[in-house]
């Protein structure tokens, strides 16, 4: 089968966050399989310098009033052909943000559509998130290609109708108030990224205000989970940690322990209980939550704690004021380091992930790849990859709590730490989670059958008396009220 990926990120090039992860590991996973699987991304400027690119572009064409050209190149890590888009709005060396991003987001999406129809058609094209929303409508009348949309994020919408309206050709037939919503009525099939998540954005709670929407769709909706690439992520082989470790032989863990303790500058002491977080720093998250516990575990139990990220000012801020506080056993480095990641996957003996919400998450199940036991919140993806520990019956994965209360959460640290004490259940829940296999073996598996499902389908319009009904409301667009005063 043909199948063309269009995402905003692509792992190990571009990449901000899970999403870029799973464009750059399910793919090859898909070609295993025997498919033709290609990406088209947008051409920003860093990956001039960083990749073979082909000199000459191999297509060209105008869009939404603009040139833009197509240029080869190939996955570094897998060898996937890659098509850039070639536009000077890509140029700055920044993957979001700037007053240009819907612009932007929305010409690549022209962009990698023009492509499609008149270079490499698939028969599938499978679109990531809000940047990619417009797609699927676009591709609604075409029978030859068929679109799958995938939901990392819900909360993240795009560019609203009025705008859409303003920068290109939305076709007469468009429902929907922004590329999310518009995306979920008009591809062919939509997934989310666990089969939890899929079942909680069709709730108030969770549904972004789209709950409504999804389950008028919830017939083509599905939940795949996201998984690893074994191969990349394996302590056995990993040449950026102090020592290499596996199931068999645990001993370079504490190598790595020690490692981790004097890089991040903490005390050094095999037997302190040393909690590891590695997160983009935004509310999602749960930050804030682990700015309400902290002093009063560093007051009642020995544990250290590292954080490593980059994201809101004020969470990047209360953090490295309680570094600043708790010298040699709180430090939070504010970058992204894919290296320093992976030492402290390595080197924590448990990982912190308490989100409010969670598509899937993949940070927990590197931890559990390393040995690092997962302290989760009981939500999306986090319920399907993580199971209680249970000292009794010795099944268990990681230490999970229910409701997103400062209380919840320290108590399940506090079991953590007090299990931390029984080495020899430790060491069997620390071989539980290791043998924990979410390769993208079996997801590709899931992928594939939802391609076969869908292609050569076209699901019917949705029905635009129902949409009215369920839209989310239009966000006022502050330049046309000059127009409406008069
Ligand atoms: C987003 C979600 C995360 C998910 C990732 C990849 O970053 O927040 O939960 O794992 O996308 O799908």
């Amino acid at each position: 089968m043909r199948v063309l990926f269009a995402a905003a990120e692509c792992a190990p090039m571009v990449k901000v966050g899970g999403m870029g992860d799973v464009v750059g590991s399910l793919p090859p996973a898909l070609k295993k399989l025997g498919h033709d699987v290609r990406l088209i991304l947008p051409g920003y400027g860093m990956l001039w310098s960083c990749m073979e690119i082909s000199e000459e572009p191999i297509f060209r064409a105008n869009t939404m009033g603009s040139d833009f050209a197509i240029y080869e190149t190939q996955h570094p890590l897998n060898g996937l052909p890659i098509y850039l888009v070639g536009h000077p709005v890509f140029d700055p060396e920044r993957i979001y943000g700037g007053d240009d991003e819907d612009w932007r987001f929305t010409f690549f999406a022209s962009a990698a559509s023009e492509f499609s129809w008149n270079y490499w058609k698939p028969e599938v094209l499978h679109c990531h998130d809000w940047h990619t929303g417009m797609i699927p409508v676009w591709m609604h009348q075409d029978p030859e290609i068929s679109t799958v949309f995938t939901i990392h994020n819900l909360k993240y919408q795009g560019p609203w109708r009025w705008k859409l309206d303003r920068m290109t050709w939305c076709p007469w037939y468009m429902h929907g108030d922004h590329t999310m919503a518009a995306a979920m009525l008009y591809a062919d099939r939509v997934n989310a990224v666990s089969p939890t998540y899929a079942r909680e954005i069709c709730t108030p709670e969770y549904g972004e205000n789209l709950d409504g929407l999804l389950n008028y769709i919830s017939g083509k909706l599905r939940g795949i989970l996201n998984g690893i690439d074994l191969e990349e992520w394996d302590p056995a082989k990993d040449q950026s940690i102090a020592a290499n470790f596996s199931c068999d032989d645990l001993s370079g863990r504490s190598i790595n322990k020690q490692s981790l303790q004097e890089r991040m500058g903490l005390d050094v002491n095999p037997d302190t209980y040393l909690l590891g977080m590695v997160s983009r720093l935004v509310d999602q998250k749960g930050v804030d939550l682990v700015l309400q516990v902290v002093k009063r575990l560093l007051a009642y139990t020995d544990s250290q704690i590292v954080v490593l990220g980059t994201g809101d000012r004020s969470l990047e801020s209360f953090l490295w004021q309680l570094a600043t506080e708790h010298p040699g056993r709180f430090s939070v480095f504010l970058t992204y380091d894919d290296q320093l990641s992976r030492l402290i996957y390595a080197g924590s003996d448990a990982f912190l992930m308490p989100s409010r919400f969670e598509p899937c998450g993949i940070s927990q199940l590197l931890a559990m790849r390393y040995g690092s036991v997962p302290i989760v919140r009981n939500v999306g993806g986090l319920v399907d990859t993580v199971t209680p520990h249970d000292p009794i019956s010795q099944k268990g994965t990681g230490f999970c709590f229910d409701r997103f209360e400062p209380v919840d959460f320290y108590t399940a640290l506090v079991r953590s730490w007090e299990a931390f004490r029984h080495r020899e259940s430790w060491r069997a829940l620390q071989l539980r989670a290791m043998n924990q296999t979410y390769s993208w073996d079996k997801s590709a598996l899931d992928y594939e059958r939802m391609y076969k499902d869908v292609c050569g389908v076209k699901e019917p319009s949705p029905d635009a008396a129902v949409v009215e009904k369920l839209s989310v409301g239009q966000e006022a667009d502050p330049s046309l009220q000059g127009l409406n005063a008069v």
